[in-house]
């Protein structure tokens, strides 16, 4: 057998993304298995391993878009009839059974229902399968980069985090932390939930852009709660290049993945697995802290904790940037209260009723922030500026 080098074609594409082709058919052994991992990149995310599980993929962010889009636009006028109707026959349509009652006779709606279900099922299944079918590889991937930098990780295999984490949130497999590969699939599945438009991380570098900068300029320390896989982290880090950038998330092998990709694209941003509401860093260190939804994804209890320890950690005039989804001054739509009953049941959503019904502005002020309301709405999340007095 052949030990020659992969051949590598590179097509340029409009909007500056390259795409990078690696053909591995004349080598064998780790080489062989090194080439068929790289496959190039869209943008700034890395392929996956397998053509297959790309275009599998593009049909689940088609079904998407087709919800989203044609099939949303259909249903609208079916809701508003059937709301308009409630309503002339002086049905309340607050609670929850209420509002179950007028939409779920409707199919288009339940065949939505079940359509986005499946969209998400197939989503996880092809991706999970995709880099567990080269397993080895990317465990090693992931221990190489656990000491190489530019950044650093810091977490602790042997910790077991609380319960609520483990729970198969989105109908993700293992949920957040109970895969060592979930990094990789999420980022891909992610992806497709964004339909396509997120490749070059767009919707985290107008996050990036939203984050507030304290009164004063000073931005020297930055940290991002529930960082995921780290895409908020690396679009601060390149906004505020002279800031020392965190990110921390319960799950390991969210910030292994984290950590490799940013050090991948040469950004230096530093990923630790603690608690948000235990974050372990001194009294106020930072000039700034973002979530991006991450309360949704928690207890109201795990959020209590959370606000007063981005209190704690924040220095006088420092800011904490929230985008998540509208809480209770918004949400008074009654599709609204029955897309997110379906999505917390049918998408195991366990925290997010009870999130967008509670009064997160009132738990910031009695926190002891001053509030207020950003322009900015990104995807489902809007944003909340909660500053610690001077
Ligand atoms: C929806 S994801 C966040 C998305 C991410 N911020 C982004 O920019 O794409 C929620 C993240 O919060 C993490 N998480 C959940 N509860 C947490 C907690 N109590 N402390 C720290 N991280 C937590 C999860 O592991 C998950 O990675």
């Amino acid at each position: 057998m052949s030990r020659m080098g992969p051949a590598i074609s590179v097509i340029s594409m409009p909007q500056g993304i390259t795409l990078y082709f690696t053909f591995a058919s004349a080598m064998q052994g780790d080489e062989a298995m090194n080439a068929i991992v790289d496959r190039g990149w869209v943008g700034r995310l890395k392929r996956a391993p397998e053509l297959d599980a790309e275009t599998y993929g593009e049909f689940c962010e088609s079904m998407r878009s087709f919800i989203f889009g044609p099939m949303s636009k259909a249903i609208a006028p079916q809701v508003a009839a059937v709301i308009e109707k409630a309503k002339t026959a002086g049905r309340d349509l607050e609670r929850v059974n209420d509002v179950r009652a007028i939409f779920d006779p409707l199919p288009i709606v339940t065949a939505r229902n079940r359509l986005l279900r499946s969209a998400q099922e197939m989503m996880w299944r092809r991706y999970r399968e995709t880099f567990h079918a080269q397993d080895d590889v990317f465990r090693s991937e992931l221990a190489t980069y656990d000491h190489k930098g530019p950044g650093t990780v810091a977490y602790d295999a042997d910790w077991d985090p609380p319960a609520y984490v483990k729970h198969p949130i989105h109908i993700q497999p293992g949920g957040y932390g109970g895969d060592p590969l979930v990094g990789y699939w999420y980022h891909h599945a992610s992806n497709v939930f964004f339909i396509g438009a997120n490749t070059q991380d767009e919707y985290h570098l107008s996050l990036a852009a939203a984050t507030r900068v304290p009164k004063d300029g000073k931005m020297s320390r930055i940290l991002e709660l529930g960082c995921s896989i780290g895409q908020l982290t690396v679009t601060l880090k390149e906004r505020f290049p002279n800031a020392q950038v965190y990110g921390l998330d319960v799950a390991a092998p969210q910030v292994r993945y984290a950590h490799k990709r940013a050090a991948e694209l040469g950004v230096e941003c530093h990923f630790v697995q603690r608690l948000a509401e235990d974050t372990k860093f001194p009294d106020g260190h930072f000039d700034a802290v973002t979530a991006f939804l991450l309360f949704h994804e928690v207890s109201l209890e795990a959020g209590v904790k959370i606000v007063q320890e981005a209190f704690r950690i924040l220095r006088p005039g420092g800011i904490f940037t929230v985008f998540d989804f509208p809480t209770g001054h918004k949400n008074n739509d009654p599709y609204f209260t029955y897309f997110m009953d379906v999505d917390s049941k049918d998408n195991c959503e366990p925290y997010s009723v009870g999130f967008t019904g509670s009064d997160f502005d009132g738990l910031l002020k009695k926190t002891g922030f001053m509030v207020e309301r950003g322009e900015q709405d990104i995807m489902l999340a809007c944003t909340t500026y909660a500053e610690k007095p001077a």
